[in-house]
């Protein structure tokens, strides 16, 4: 009878430990060992049996206790495991969440583009998706223009093209604004083009453009060779060689003396000590007819530069690939 109790209790007390949590572990503890526990009364009501029946139950009863604490212990070490495996060491060192940084072409393009703004420009849009005539026919280059072999495009059956130069902006800008002009725009361009350390089908060109009243060469030449100074360092040194765009007469391309070796000629200027920055010029008549302004009244000048180009000279970068390589030891050191 009492040993038939005795089984009873461990039964409940297995179900109860199996069930505790570290802090009522205790209380468990408490119910099952403590002195008013029911292995307890069993034990004090021992007196009324007989010596035999004391001798066996009172055994019984030591065993049950001796296991009891047994599997309390097992059960604590067991519970303190798991605390320890899910709280948080508050003095380990955090874990480092890796965050990346602006892309090189777009630092240089952002720096640029910043200097336009602070001298006034407004910043221009077009889209990357181009017609012939925004990018090509509008800016003096009809269909059997020798010029447009350098920018041999991908022409979709629809007449989409991805544009060749962001120079189609001036274009779309002038379809909706009358002068004065002062803008400024930055985007993408494609090109039918062998890749090679300096060439990619690939790139982000700066447009810019001014029309007004007035407005001549000597205005090109400040600008430019203020902006060239303002990115390339203060000492810097500009010269303009006569070129030729269809959209610009006279044109012009602007070198600026070599960042590395400041114009004496080095391996990076191929010996020369200048580095060729832009293509600029001021804006042809016809462009100007072609968007329905007087050119006998107003007259603009307009340049076009390519980021990489810029961030190469500025970096002093042999290779224009790496900028669309994901390669972190690279990207890392902007
Ligand atoms: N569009 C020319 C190019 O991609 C760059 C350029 C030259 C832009 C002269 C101009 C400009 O606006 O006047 O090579």
């Amino acid at each position: 009878m009492t040993k038939d109790k005795i089984s009873l209790i461990l039964a409940s007390f297995y179900d109860d430990i199996a069930n505790a949590t570290p802090k009522t572990l205790e209380s468990v503890r408490t119910q099952y060992l403590g002195r008013k526990s029911e292995l307890n009364t069993v034990l004090k009501s021992l007196g009324s049996l007989s010596i035999a029946e004391k001798k066996a139950i009172g055994a019984t009863a030591n065993r049950a206790k001796i296991e009891m604490e047994k599997a309390i212990a097992t059960r604590g070490k067991e519970l303190n495991k798991v605390v320890d495996e899910q709280s948080i060491d508050i003095t380990a060192p955090g874990k480092k969440y890796p965050s990346g940084h602006i892309h090189p072409i777009t630092q240089v393009l952002e720096e640029v583009v910043d200097v336009f703004v602070s001298m006034g420009y407004e910043v221009a849009d077009g889209p990357e998706i181009e017609d012939d005539w925004h990018n090509f026919e509008a800016l003096n280059m009809g269909p059997e223009h020798a010029a447009r072999d350098m920018q041999d495009t991908f022409y979709l059956t629809s007449g989409a093209i991805p544009r060749t130069q962001t120079s189609s902006v001036q274009i779309r800008y002038m379809e909706n604004h009358k002068p004065p002009i002062k803008i400024i725009s930055a985007g993408k361009v494609h090109r039918n083009e062998n890749e090679d350390a300096s060439h990619s089908w690939i790139f982000y060109q700066i447009e810019g453009l001014v029309v007004g009243e007035g407005v001549t060469f000597a205005d090109l030449k400040g600008t430019l060779d203020l902006v060239a100074k303002k990115i390339l360092g203060p000492g810097t040194k500009t010269r303009f060689r006569p070129s030729y765009f269809p959209y610009t007469e006279p044109s012009a391309e602007l070198d600026a003396s070599c960042p590395q070796c400041e114009g004496k000629g080095c391996r990076s200027c191929g010996g020369s000590g200048w580095l060729e920055l832009l293509g600029s010029g001021m804006v042809h008549p016809q462009v100007l007819r072609n968007m329905g302004i007087d050119p006998e009244k107003y007259s603009g000048f307009a340049f076009g530069l390519g980021v990489e180009r810029i961030a190469m000279i500025k970096y002093n970068i042999s290779d224009i690939r790496y900028f669309w390589h994901p390669d972190t030891r690279f990207l890392e050191q902007f």
